[in-house]
């Protein structure tokens, strides 16, 4: 296992290239099972859920080849299983998508429970949903989902919440149904227009994604295509706001403003000098300029994202006077504040509200990645505080983030991954399980 070490008080400034969206590709990876050609994905992010959704698809049975760093082959013309592993579906949530594509293009998948960050209650009855009333039957039994369909037939689909996930298995599933389909209440995320860009890119018929009405008209075929995955919101989201926390100068690049309009109107608001250029950002703060409280409310796009929840909370522990954070999407996610007291914040969680007492400083301390987000909350801590910080648990971040901590060097941070030895992370765990069982 490793940790990051981070010497903090150093200001960000350069340059940072902005990788492929996470939350794009982890559905844009199993999509390509609907070709009925080979597809070649670029601008792919060097994370481990990527690196699970490859090792998915090549055991299904599709042949995958890496043509770049970024870049790969994958055909799918050779698939032969249609069931997902419980060990590989288990270690993400976006297992779950080789549901609706696998059900797309054979009628019939089997996948496990999704795994996925501690956030919360997370069903998937709206996925079930979707499926039911395009036409599959579905039965879960040993932890595993279990889709069949004689065919599938474009319908209407109202969904009870605004929910990505939904969204997206709703779509693949649909897109080589008989007829029409008209997705209702869809969510609007920039990684849902990124799956539909991609599947109109082979032929698919999706209209209106992006908007709260998606409708999808099924076709027979869908052919090979070559497609680059959207710059990711939230990581360029999450170095705007380190930049900002250390008081920096940073110009991100392969980024689409637009994306970020919600969170470049926040930061605004507390003081963070910011200009837009066509395909990147300039995100500067004055040594000496005061940060100043904000109030936030998450919700789904184009409202603040809950992905910046945990980065902005830690954001305003740095500015003066009270904040209040509200999360309205997932109902755990405040998991990071008690690392954060940890380092000298003053927060007070109660329920889905997070009131913030901006002291203005952070110290160094050893705290806890909890989920992906939360993990990065605490490097952009451990960047502004005074002290050396060490943060546990980083394969959270790893998840999600691609080279954060060559990206962090390269702007100047004082930060490493250093191994921790086995005998010492045997200790750790043997403390965390007498904790847990004293906590009992
Ligand atoms: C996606 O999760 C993202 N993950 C999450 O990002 C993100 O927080 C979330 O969307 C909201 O934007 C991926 O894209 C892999 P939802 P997802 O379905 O699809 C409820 C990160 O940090 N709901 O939009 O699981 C649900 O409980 C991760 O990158 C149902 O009730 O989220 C939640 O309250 C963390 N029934 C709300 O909808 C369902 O069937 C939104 O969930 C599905 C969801």
């Amino acid at each position: 296992m490793d940790k990051f070490v981070i010497k903090g008080g150093r200001r960000l400034s350069g340059e940072v290239v902005i990788s492929g969206a996470k939350n794009a590709v982890v559905a844009i990876l199993p999509a390509v099972i609907l070709s009925d050609q080979p597809c070649i994905i670029d601008n792919v992010p060097d994370i481990n859920d990527v690196r699970i959704s490859l090792k998915i698809l090549r055991e299904i049975g599709a042949e995958v080849s890496r043509l770049d760093t970024c870049k790969y082959r994958i055909d799918p013309t050779t698939i032969k299983r249609f069931c997902v592993p419980y060990e590989s579906a288990k270690k993400m949530r976006a297992s779950y998508y080789f549901l609706g594509a696998l059900l797309g293009k054979y009628n019939q998948a089997r996948v496990s429970m999704p795994g996925g960050c501690p956030l919360g209650d997370r069903p998937i009855d709206q996925h079930l949903k979707a499926f039911s009333i395009l036409g599959a039957d579905y039965t879960l039994s040993q932890g595993m989902i279990d889709l069949k369909a004689q065919k599938l037939t474009g319908n209407q689909i109202f969904f009870d919440v605004v929910t990505v996930g939904a969204t997206m298995n709703a779509m693949l599933a649909a897109v080589k149904a008989e007829g029409l389909t008209i997705i209702e209440n869809a969510a609007k995320e920039p990684h849902i227009v990124d799956l539909a860009n991609f599947l109109n890119s082979m032929g698919a018929n999706i209209m209106g994604a992006g908007t709260d009405v998606i409708k999808i008209r099924g076709v027979e075929y869908l052919r090979g295509t070559e497609y680059s995955v959207v710059p990711d919101q939230i990581e360029a989201g999450t170095f705007m706001i380190a930049a900002a926390a250390t008081k920096g100068d940073v110009l991100l690049k392969n980024i689409i403003p637009k994306h970020l309009e919600s969170i470049t109107k926040k930061l605004e608001k507390i003081g963070v000098n910011i200009e837009s250029f066509d395909d990147s950002m300039r995100v500067w703060v004055e040594a000496d300029a005061p940060l100043v409280k904000v109030n936030v409310k998450t919700s789904p796009h184009p409202g603040f994202p809950t992905d910046m929840q945990p980065q902005i909370a830690t954001l305003l522990t740095l500015a003066s006077g009270t904040s209040i954070v509200t999360e309205s999407i997932w109902d755990k996610r405040f998991g990071y504040v008690d690392e954060l007291r940890r380092m000298g914040a003053d927060i007070t969680v109660n329920g889905s509200v997070a009131l913030i007492e901006g002291t203005g400083r952070l110290n160094g301390a050893p705290v806890k990645a909890c989920d992906l987000r939360a993990g990065a909350a605490l490097i952009i801590a451990g960047l502004a505080a005074n002290g050396v910080t060490e943060i546990e648990d980083i394969f959270h971040i790893e998840r999600g983030y691609d080279s954060m901590e060559i990206k962090l060097r390269q702007l100047g941070a004082d930060i490493e991954k250093v191994a921790i030895p086995d005998e010492v992370q045997t200790n750790l765990e043997r403390n965390n399980l007498s904790e847990n069982a004293q906590a009992v």
